[in-house]
C-alpha cells in the first residue's frame, strides 16, 4: 500500500520554547553575598583601553590574576554587579514571563562559585542553594520553563590558581558533585540542563572556560585538549548519575555554532574549511556520537597534541550520551587554505565575509547562516535541537520618549526566526529558541553594558552607573506578538 510522504511542517510545533538567555555572571551581581566565592569571571574589567581579549580573560597568567586582583581600588569590575538581578530577579521574570513579553522558557546558569565557593568543598553552600530555589520558583511561576546552565564562566577562581581549572583530573570529580548537588535539589522542577557552556570554545577561552592559566604548562595545546577530555569525562558521568537516578532528565552539549563558508570553490579551501569546521564540532560528536572522531585524532598526532585518556574515560564517553544538541549562533566567517595555514602561525583561521554586514563589534549578521547550521546539526546528530542564545548587541540609548525605538532589533530578529521556521520546514527537529540577553546584561567579552541584546532596556551605563530601571523597547511589542503566535506572525 502506498502512503504519500507530504505535507512538510510551515509552522513551529506546539510546545515549542521561545526563551531569553542569560548568564549568573553576566547579571546576578552580588559577587560577595550569600556565601559566593571569587569567580574566574569576577576579575573581567572593563578597561576601554585594553583589547576585547584581554577584558574577556580568554588567556590569563596566574601573575595577571593577581596584578587584576591588585587593582580592585582603581579598577572596573562590571562582572560583580551584572543588572542586580541577584535582588530583583521576581520582578524581571514577571516582565519577561506569562504576563510580560510572554516568553515560556528561561536559560540562566548556577553560579558554580556560589554553590562550591572554593570548588573543593565536600559540602555545598546552603545559601547558594537556597538561592536558585527561589529563582526556579519564580521562573516556574511566571510560565518559564528553567533551561539551566551547570558551568558559563563561572568556576571558582582558587580552582583555576590552585588546582589548574579542568587540566586537573580531579575536577572531574569537583564537577560531577557539583552536578549532583543540583540533580538531587532541582530535578523535580527542572528537566532540561546544560553542562557546560559553550564547549568547544578549546582555542578562545583557556582561563575563563577551562580555568588553565597559561603558566599551567609549557604545552598549552596538549593543556587545553587534555582540559576538554577531562570537562567530556565529567559530562559523561554527570549524565550517567542523572539517567539512573532521575530518568526524567535531559542532558545537554552545547557548542558556539561557528561554522565558516570556504572562500572559494578551489577543493583546497573546501576541504580546509570542512576540517576546520569538523575540529569547531568536536565535543558535541564526542559527546553526542560517543567517541572520538577520526580527524581529531589526525589532528592531535599532526600536532604533537598529548591526550591522556584514563581507564574507563573511552568507555563512559560511549555508554552516557547527550540526550539533545544546542548551540548559540551569532555569525558565520570565511575560511580558506591560506587561512588555516596562518593559523597555524598564530594567525585566526577565518575572516570576514565580505557580502555581510556586521554589528559594530565585527559580529556579521547572517540569518541564512542559521538555517543551515541547523540542518547541519540535524543531518549530524539527529537529536533534538535547541537554540539557546541568538541575538546582535547594539549601541543604542532612549529617545526623549524614554524608549529604545529599536527598528533594527526586530529586522534582526524577524531574519533569524523567519530562517528557523525554514529550517522546520526542512524537517529539522528544533524545540527550542532562546534570545540572548533579553533584558540588557553586561557584556562577556567586552565588559561593556552598552552593547545591548534586550527587549527590555536597563538604565545603567558601562560604569555601573544608572537607576536600573527596566523598560520595553519597541522590539518587546513584536516579539509578544511573535510568542503568542508561537511565531506565526513575524
Ligand atoms: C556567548 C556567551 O558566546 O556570547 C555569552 O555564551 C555572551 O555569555 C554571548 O554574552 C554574547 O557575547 P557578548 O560578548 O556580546 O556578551
Amino acid at each position: 500500500m502506498s502512503q504519500q510522504l507530504l505535507p512538510i511542517r510551515h509552522q513551529f510545533p506546539e510546545g515549542f520554547l521561545w526563551g531569553g538567555a542569560f548568564a549568573a555572571h553576566q547579571m546576578e551581581g552580588a559577587w560577595n553575598e550569600g556565601g559566593k566565592g571569587l569567580s574566574v569571571t569576577d576579575i573581567s574589567a572593563l578597561r576601554k583601553d585594553v583589547p576585547i581579549e584581554l577584558r574577556m580573560q580568554g588567556d590569563l597568567s596566574r601573575e595577571q590574576v593577581r596584578e587584576m586582583l591588585s587593582h580592585e581600588d582603581d579598577w572596573v569590575f562590571p562582572k560583580r554587579w551584572g543588572i542586580d538581578f541577584y535582588h530583583t530577579y521576581q520582578n524581571d521574570l514577571a516582565l519577561l514571563g506569562c504576563d510580560g513579553l510572554g516568553l515560556n522558557a528561561i536559560r540562566t546558569s548556577i553560579n558554580w562559585s556560589r554553590i562550591f565557593p572554593h570548588g573543593d568543598e565536600e559540602k555545598p553552600n546552603d545559601e547558594g542553594l537556597a538561592f536558585y530555589d527561589r529563582l526556579i520558583n519564580a521562573m516556574l511561576a511566571n510560565g518559564l520553563t528553567p533551561f539551566l546552565t551547570v558551568s558559563h564562566y563561572e568556576m571558582p577562581l582558587a580552582l583555576a590558581m590552585e588546582h589548574g581549572g579542568w587540566h586537573d583530573r580531579a575536577t572531574i570529580d569537583r564537577f560531577v558533585r557539583l552536578c549532583k548537588v543540583l540533580f538531587d535539589r532541582f530535578h523535580d522542577r527542572v528537566t532540561h540542563w546544560i553542562l557546560v557552556n559553550q564547549i568547544n570554545m578549546v582555542a578562545h577561552e583557556g582561563f575563563n572556560h577551562l580555568g588553565v592559566p597559561t603558566d599551567e604548562t609549557d604545552d598549552p595545546m596538549s593543556a587545553r585538549y587534555q582540559a576538554l577530555h577531562n570537562e567530556m569525562v565529567a559530562c559523561a558521568l554527570a549524565t550517567a548519575y542523572a539517567h539512573d537516578t532521575y530518568p526524567e532528565l535531559q542532558l545537554g552539549v552545547m557548542e558556539y555554532a561557528n561554522l565558516a563558508y570556504p572562500a572559494t570553490t578551489a577543493p583546497e579551501d573546501v576541504m580546509a574549511t570542512y576540517r576546520r569546521n569538523q575540529m569547531e564540532q568536536l565535543p558535541a560528536d564526542v559527546l553526542a556520537l560517543g567517541a572520538y572522531p577520526g580527524y581529531a585524532l589526525r589532528f592531535f598526532e599532526e600536532r604533537g597534541i598529548d591526550v591522556q585518556a584514563e581507564d574507563g574515560d573511552l568507555e563512559a564517553l560511549a555508554a552516557h550520551t547527550a540526550d539533545f544538541v544546542c548551540f548559540s549562533y551569532y555569525l558565520t566567517q570565511v575560511c580558506s587554505a591560506q587561512s588555516v595555514a596562518e593559523h597555524e602561525q598564530g594567525g585566526g583561521d577565518t575572516f570576514q565575509n565580505p557580502l555581510l554586514e556586521a554589528n559594530p563589534w565585527g559580529w556579521a549578521i547572517d540569518p541564512v547562516g542559521l538555517r543551515w547550521t541547523l540542518n547541519v546539526y540535524q543531518d549530524r546528530y539527529h537529536k533534538p535541537l535547541y537554540i539557546v542564545e541568538n541575538g546582535c548587541g547594539y549601541l543604542e540609548e532612549p529617545s526623549d520618549d524614554g524608549v529604545v525605538h529599536d527598528s533594527y532589533r526586530v529586522r534582526y530578529f524577524r531574519d533569524h526566526i523567519a530562517q528557523v521556521r525554514e529550517a522546520v520546514a526542512d524537517g529539522v527537529d528544533v524545540r527550542g529558541y532562546f534570545a540572548w540577553g533579553a533584558m540588557d546584561i553586561v557584556s562577556a567579552s567586552s565588559c561593556e553594558m552598552s552593547k545591548r541584546y534586550g527587549f527590555v532596556h536597563v538604565d545603567q551605563d558601562d560604569y555601573g552607573k544608572g537607576s536600573g530601571k527596566r523598560t520595553p523597547k519597541e522590539s518587546f511589542a513584536w516579539m509578544q506578538r511573535v510568542v503568542r503566535s508561537n511565531g506565526a506572525e513575524l
